[in-house]
Protein backbone atom coordinates (compact mmCIF):
# COMPACT_ATOMS: atom_id res chain seq x y z
CA UNK A 1 0.00 0.00 0.00
CA UNK A 2 1.59 3.53 -0.87
CA UNK A 3 0.70 5.34 2.05
CA UNK A 4 2.24 6.99 5.57
CA UNK A 5 -0.58 6.79 7.28
CA UNK A 6 -0.73 3.94 10.27
CA UNK A 7 -4.49 3.92 10.70
CA UNK A 8 -4.82 3.02 7.24
CA UNK A 9 -1.82 0.42 7.22
CA UNK A 10 -3.28 -1.21 10.57
CA UNK A 11 -6.59 -1.30 8.71
CA UNK A 12 -5.29 -3.13 5.46
CA UNK A 13 -3.13 -4.86 7.72
CA UNK A 14 -6.13 -6.36 10.07
CA UNK A 15 -7.97 -7.18 6.22
CA UNK A 16 -4.97 -9.87 5.74
CA UNK A 17 -3.87 -8.70 2.29
CA UNK A 18 -1.11 -5.91 2.91
CA UNK A 19 1.98 -6.89 1.58
CA UNK A 20 4.25 -4.26 1.78
CA UNK A 21 3.92 -0.54 2.12
CA UNK A 22 5.73 2.27 -0.15
CA UNK A 23 6.20 5.95 1.07
CA UNK A 24 7.72 9.05 -0.29
CA UNK A 25 8.58 12.47 1.01
CA UNK A 26 5.51 13.93 0.14
CA UNK A 27 3.38 11.35 1.91
CA UNK A 28 5.41 11.70 5.44
CA UNK A 29 4.95 15.09 5.22
CA UNK A 30 1.29 14.67 4.80
CA UNK A 31 1.89 12.71 8.28
CA UNK A 32 3.17 15.53 9.88
CA UNK A 33 6.60 13.64 10.51
CA UNK A 34 9.64 16.37 10.25
CA UNK A 35 12.82 15.51 11.86
CA UNK A 36 15.09 13.04 11.41
CA UNK A 37 14.33 10.81 14.86
CA UNK A 38 10.99 11.18 13.82
CA UNK A 39 11.18 10.13 10.61
CA UNK A 40 13.10 6.92 11.76
CA UNK A 41 10.48 6.21 14.28
CA UNK A 42 7.94 6.38 11.76
CA UNK A 43 9.03 3.80 9.67
CA UNK A 44 10.02 1.71 12.44
CA UNK A 45 6.15 1.99 13.48
CA UNK A 46 5.50 0.68 9.77
CA UNK A 47 7.81 -2.45 10.25
CA UNK A 48 6.13 -3.00 13.43
CA UNK A 49 3.03 -3.28 11.64
CA UNK A 50 2.90 -5.30 8.36
CA UNK A 51 4.93 -8.55 7.95
CA UNK A 52 6.72 -7.40 4.18
CA UNK A 53 8.80 -4.81 2.76
CA UNK A 54 8.74 -1.45 3.59
CA UNK A 55 10.18 1.65 1.24
CA UNK A 56 11.71 4.38 3.13
CA UNK A 57 13.02 7.19 0.48
CA UNK A 58 15.86 8.99 0.91
CA UNK A 59 16.12 12.70 0.82
CA UNK A 60 19.61 13.40 -0.37
CA UNK A 61 20.69 13.55 -4.18
CA UNK A 62 24.60 13.05 -4.29
CA UNK A 63 26.40 9.53 -3.88
CA UNK A 64 28.15 10.27 -1.04
CA UNK A 65 25.08 11.76 0.68
CA UNK A 66 22.88 8.45 -0.23
CA UNK A 67 25.02 5.76 0.87
CA UNK A 68 25.14 7.10 4.68
CA UNK A 69 21.43 7.77 4.36
CA UNK A 70 20.73 4.81 3.28
CA UNK A 71 22.60 2.82 5.20
CA UNK A 72 21.37 4.39 8.43
CA UNK A 73 17.63 3.79 6.89
CA UNK A 74 18.34 -0.26 6.46
CA UNK A 75 19.66 -0.42 9.57
CA UNK A 76 15.95 0.34 11.04
CA UNK A 77 14.39 -2.91 10.63
CA UNK A 78 15.43 -5.56 7.82
CA UNK A 79 12.05 -4.85 5.94
CA UNK A 80 13.24 -1.81 5.19
CA UNK A 81 14.04 -1.13 0.96
CA UNK A 82 16.00 1.82 0.58
CA UNK A 83 14.17 4.00 -1.79
CA UNK A 84 15.96 6.40 -4.62
CA UNK A 85 15.11 8.55 -7.24
CA UNK A 86 16.44 7.96 -10.59
CA UNK A 87 19.73 9.67 -11.50
CA UNK A 88 22.84 9.32 -12.18
CA UNK A 89 24.17 9.17 -8.70
CA UNK A 90 21.48 6.60 -7.71
CA UNK A 91 22.44 4.61 -10.39
CA UNK A 92 26.04 4.12 -8.65
CA UNK A 93 24.41 3.64 -5.29
CA UNK A 94 22.16 1.25 -6.31
CA UNK A 95 25.00 -0.42 -7.33
CA UNK A 96 26.74 -0.48 -4.53
CA UNK A 97 24.11 -0.90 -1.92
CA UNK A 98 23.05 -4.32 -3.89
CA UNK A 99 27.06 -5.03 -3.71
CA UNK A 100 26.35 -4.90 -0.03
CA UNK A 101 23.03 -6.68 0.32
CA UNK A 102 20.83 -3.55 0.81
CA UNK A 103 17.66 -3.96 -1.08
CA UNK A 104 16.00 -0.95 -3.07
CA UNK A 105 13.61 0.58 -4.95
CA UNK A 106 14.42 3.24 -7.86
CA UNK A 107 12.01 5.10 -7.77
CA UNK A 108 10.64 8.21 -10.52
CA UNK A 109 10.91 6.14 -13.06
CA UNK A 110 9.11 7.35 -16.33
CA UNK A 111 10.94 5.65 -19.38
CA UNK A 112 11.97 1.94 -20.12
CA UNK A 113 15.71 3.58 -20.27
CA UNK A 114 15.33 4.52 -16.94
CA UNK A 115 14.03 1.23 -16.04
CA UNK A 116 16.68 -0.98 -17.86
CA UNK A 117 19.75 1.22 -16.09
CA UNK A 118 17.93 0.56 -12.47
CA UNK A 119 17.97 -3.44 -13.53
CA UNK A 120 21.70 -3.16 -14.34
CA UNK A 121 22.69 -1.60 -11.03
CA UNK A 122 21.03 -4.60 -9.77
CA UNK A 123 17.57 -2.83 -7.59
CA UNK A 124 15.21 -4.94 -6.10
CA UNK A 125 12.30 -2.72 -7.44
CA UNK A 126 11.43 -0.32 -9.82
CA UNK A 127 8.76 2.47 -9.80
CA UNK A 128 7.31 3.29 -13.44
CA UNK A 129 4.64 5.88 -12.12
CA UNK A 130 1.66 4.63 -14.18
CA UNK A 131 -0.80 7.85 -12.87
CA UNK A 132 2.14 10.56 -13.48
CA UNK A 133 2.24 9.95 -17.12
CA UNK A 134 -1.32 9.50 -17.46
CA UNK A 135 -1.62 13.36 -16.26
CA UNK A 136 0.31 14.32 -19.16
CA UNK A 137 -1.87 12.44 -21.99
CA UNK A 138 1.40 9.70 -22.39
CA UNK A 139 0.29 5.96 -21.35
CA UNK A 140 1.38 5.01 -18.08
CA UNK A 141 0.44 1.42 -18.43
CA UNK A 142 2.17 1.23 -21.86
CA UNK A 143 5.64 1.48 -19.66
CA UNK A 144 4.97 -1.28 -17.36
CA UNK A 145 4.07 -3.80 -20.23
CA UNK A 146 7.33 -2.16 -21.52
CA UNK A 147 9.74 -2.98 -18.77
CA UNK A 148 7.55 -5.94 -17.87
CA UNK A 149 8.91 -7.16 -21.62
CA UNK A 150 12.50 -6.02 -21.57
CA UNK A 151 13.27 -7.84 -18.19
CA UNK A 152 11.48 -11.28 -19.16
CA UNK A 153 13.95 -10.99 -22.34
CA UNK A 154 17.06 -10.39 -20.29
CA UNK A 155 15.83 -12.44 -16.67
CA UNK A 156 16.45 -9.01 -14.68
CA UNK A 157 15.01 -10.58 -11.39
CA UNK A 158 14.68 -6.68 -10.25
CA UNK A 159 10.34 -6.25 -9.89
CA UNK A 160 8.65 -4.03 -11.32
CA UNK A 161 6.45 -2.13 -8.59
CA UNK A 162 3.50 -0.36 -10.46
CA UNK A 163 3.28 3.04 -8.47
CA UNK A 164 1.13 6.09 -8.73
CA UNK A 165 -2.03 3.96 -9.07
CA UNK A 166 -4.65 5.84 -8.85
CA UNK A 167 -8.13 3.77 -9.39
CA UNK A 168 -9.37 0.08 -9.85
CA UNK A 169 -8.85 -0.28 -13.63
CA UNK A 170 -4.74 0.89 -13.20
CA UNK A 171 -4.93 -2.05 -10.50
CA UNK A 172 -6.11 -4.71 -13.35
CA UNK A 173 -4.52 -3.65 -16.06
CA UNK A 174 -1.42 -4.56 -14.18
CA UNK A 175 -2.11 -7.84 -12.65
CA UNK A 176 -3.20 -8.84 -16.19
CA UNK A 177 0.54 -7.40 -17.57
CA UNK A 178 1.92 -8.97 -14.91
CA UNK A 179 3.66 -6.49 -12.93
CA UNK A 180 5.23 -8.16 -9.83
CA UNK A 181 4.03 -5.57 -7.23
CA UNK A 182 1.23 -2.77 -7.10
CA UNK A 183 0.56 0.00 -4.59
CA UNK A 184 -1.93 1.97 -4.04
CA UNK A 185 -3.36 4.18 -1.58
CA UNK A 186 -6.25 2.55 0.58
CA UNK A 187 -8.82 4.14 -0.72
CA UNK A 188 -8.20 2.68 -4.52
CA UNK A 189 -7.61 -0.52 -2.66
CA UNK A 190 -11.76 -0.38 -1.15
CA UNK A 191 -13.09 0.69 -4.38
CA UNK A 192 -12.20 -3.17 -5.28
CA UNK A 193 -14.55 -4.59 -3.44
CA UNK A 194 -17.61 -2.43 -4.84
CA UNK A 195 -19.99 -3.73 -7.22
CA UNK A 196 -23.78 -2.74 -7.38
CA UNK A 197 -24.79 -6.18 -8.59
CA UNK A 198 -23.33 -7.31 -4.91
CA UNK A 199 -24.92 -4.92 -3.43
CA UNK A 200 -28.48 -5.63 -4.84
CA UNK A 201 -27.93 -9.01 -4.76
CA UNK A 202 -27.39 -9.08 -1.25
CA UNK A 203 -29.94 -6.76 -0.26
CA UNK A 204 -32.79 -9.22 -1.98
CA UNK A 205 -31.18 -12.42 -0.21
CA UNK A 206 -31.51 -10.56 3.49
CA UNK A 207 -35.19 -9.19 1.94
CA UNK A 208 -36.50 -13.09 0.95
CA UNK A 209 -34.55 -14.49 4.42
CA UNK A 210 -36.76 -11.79 6.50
CA UNK A 211 -39.81 -12.88 4.70
CA UNK A 212 -39.54 -16.57 5.44
CA UNK A 213 -38.17 -15.26 8.89
CA UNK A 214 -41.60 -13.74 9.43
CA UNK A 215 -43.78 -16.73 8.36
C1 LIG B 1 5.20 5.31 -4.61
O1 LIG B 1 6.15 4.61 -4.61
C2 LIG B 1 5.14 6.61 -5.30
O2 LIG B 1 5.93 7.54 -4.63
C3 LIG B 1 3.69 7.02 -5.38
O3 LIG B 1 2.94 5.93 -5.85
C4 LIG B 1 3.44 8.26 -6.19
O4 LIG B 1 2.06 8.43 -6.32
P1 LIG B 1 1.38 9.80 -6.81
O5 LIG B 1 1.78 10.01 -8.23
O6 LIG B 1 -0.09 9.54 -6.66
O7 LIG B 1 1.90 10.87 -5.90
Amino acid sequence: MDTANLADIKEAQEMGILDGVTTNPSLMAKEGITGKDNVMRHYKQICEIVQGDVSAEVISTTYDEMIKEGEELADIDENIVVKVPMSGDSIKAIKYFSEKGIRTNCTLVFSAGQALLAAKAGATYVSPFVGRLDDISTDGMALIEQIVNIYTNYGYTTEVLAASVRHPMHVIQCAEIGADVMTAPLGVIKMLLNHPLTDSGLAKFLADHAKVEKK
